[in-house]
């Protein structure tokens, strides 16, 4: 399986960024709509992108794409996949449904149409009538868009920003998907300094630490399709042998993390030590108005509380005050969070350089973004 499509599903406002991550891992025919970046490959980018990929939620392997407004077209269009190519007579199969703008509006009448389908082609392969669903799982995709159906599989499980890490956390924690995607838009590179004074559970720094000492993000974790048979098993320890290659422990980065929340610290810490990182994450537990800039050219990037979601509004808009304050007098540093208080600009007392639309979670959030000077050129 050397000619295959795969389709990145990413959070709305990420697409960019994991066009981005995966043209760094050598692909390049890719085509982005929202929330998702098709790409062409093989199969060994299956595990590649899997283990690699920082941004994205999950890996799909597109079958088939069709037109269908009637049930009919429906079922012989997922009959027509030669099912048996990727599931076994025991396999756990699984359908999934969305159907938007379609005329085949009902989800459940597209699920169990599918799924008819998907029985009778493998009946007529493995010449059994019952199908036990006792081995591996396989979650098949049904997506209706505009009348027309893709069909995938899923083969990444648990979403990939459950890297593994994260085994304790607070109310409110961040998507680690989106605070490496926060980092990847920023300017921030592993020399330079980095900050997080509202660090919560720790995601934004660790994902710092990790990006700097090039830890792949699913390399301590498993996927559902690391046990299908059509996917060699030589590819996943190849792959997984050549992350763990890259990954270099003997770089230290001055990363520096610190919340008001003793618990949150605590937290912290342990969720780095799982990630690998707790030696080069500084830790404090403190007030914002407590934190001070240890040297030039730094990059913070925080998540502070939102009044929306925790905290209440008077604490949370004299915390964005004093995040003006310092960071306008110290003009070195660049400064990144993302809110949903529509007043921020005006309580940090400056416009941002930029601001990008995103979501975290259902919270529809903007990312401020306010450059420093940029650090002298290295001779
Ligand atoms: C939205 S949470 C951060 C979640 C974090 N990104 C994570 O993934 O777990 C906001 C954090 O800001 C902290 N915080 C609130 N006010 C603060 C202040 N004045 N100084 C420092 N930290 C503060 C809270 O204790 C909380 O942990």
């Amino acid at each position: 399986m050397n000619d295959i499509t795969l389709s990145a599903a990413t959070t709305f406002g990420l697409e960019a960024v994991v066009k981005r991550e995966l043209i760094d891992l050598g692909y390049n025919d890719i085509t982005v709509s929202d929330g998702s970046v098709e790409f062409k490959a093989n199969i060994a980018a299956i595990p590649k992108t899997n283990i690699n990929l920082r941004c994205a939620d999950r890996i799909y392997l597109v079958l088939s794409k069709f037109k269908a407004e009637t049930f009919e077209e429906l079922y012989q269009g997922v009959k027509a996949i030669e099912w048996s190519d990727y599931i076994p007579k025991d396999g756990k199969f699984i359908i999934t449904g969305k159907s938007i703008k379609s005329t085949l509006s009902s989800v459940p009448s597209c699920q169990s149409v599918s799924e008819k389908a998907v029985i009778d082609s493998m009946k007529k392969k493995y010449k059994i009538d019952r199908f036990s669903k006792s081995g591996n799982e396989y979650k098949i995709q049904i997506a209706l868009l505009k009348d027309t159906v893709t069909v995938s599989l899923d083969t990444t499980g648990d979403s990939l920003h459950k890297r593994g890490y994260r085994e304790r956390q607070l109310a409110a924690p961040l998507k680690e998907t989106l605070a490496a995607a926060l980092i990847e838009l920023s300017f921030w590179k592993k020399d330079r300094l980095f900050l997080d004074p509202t660090c919560g559970s720790g995601t934004i720094a660790i994902e710092a630490a990790m990006i700097a000492r090039n830890i792949p993000p699913g390399v301590s974790r498993s996927f559902s399709s690391d046990k299908w048979d059509f996917i060699d098993k030589v590819l996943w320890k190849n792959e997984k042998k050549e992350a763990m290659s890259n990954i270099d422990y003997n770089f230290t980065p001055d990363v520096y993390a610190s919340d008001i929340d003793p618990k949150a610290i605590e937290i912290a810490k342990h969720n780095a030590y799982l990630a690998g990182v707790d030696d080069c994450i500084r830790f404090e537990s403190k007030s914002f108005k407590e934190v001070t800039l240890k040297g030039d050219y730094g990059v913070c990037i925080c998540n502070p509380p939102y009044a929306e979601r925790m905290g209440e509004l008077k604490e949370v808009e004299e915390l964005y005050r004093n995040m003006g304050e310092l960071f306008r007098n110290n003009p070195t540093w660049s400064f990144y969070t993302i809110t949903s208080h529509e007043g921020f600009e005006k309580l940090y007392g400056k416009k941002a350089d930029k601001k990008r639309k995103l979501f975290n979670g259902n919270v529809k959030v903007d990312y401020y973004q306010y450059y420093g000077t940029r650090p002298p050129k290295k001779i």
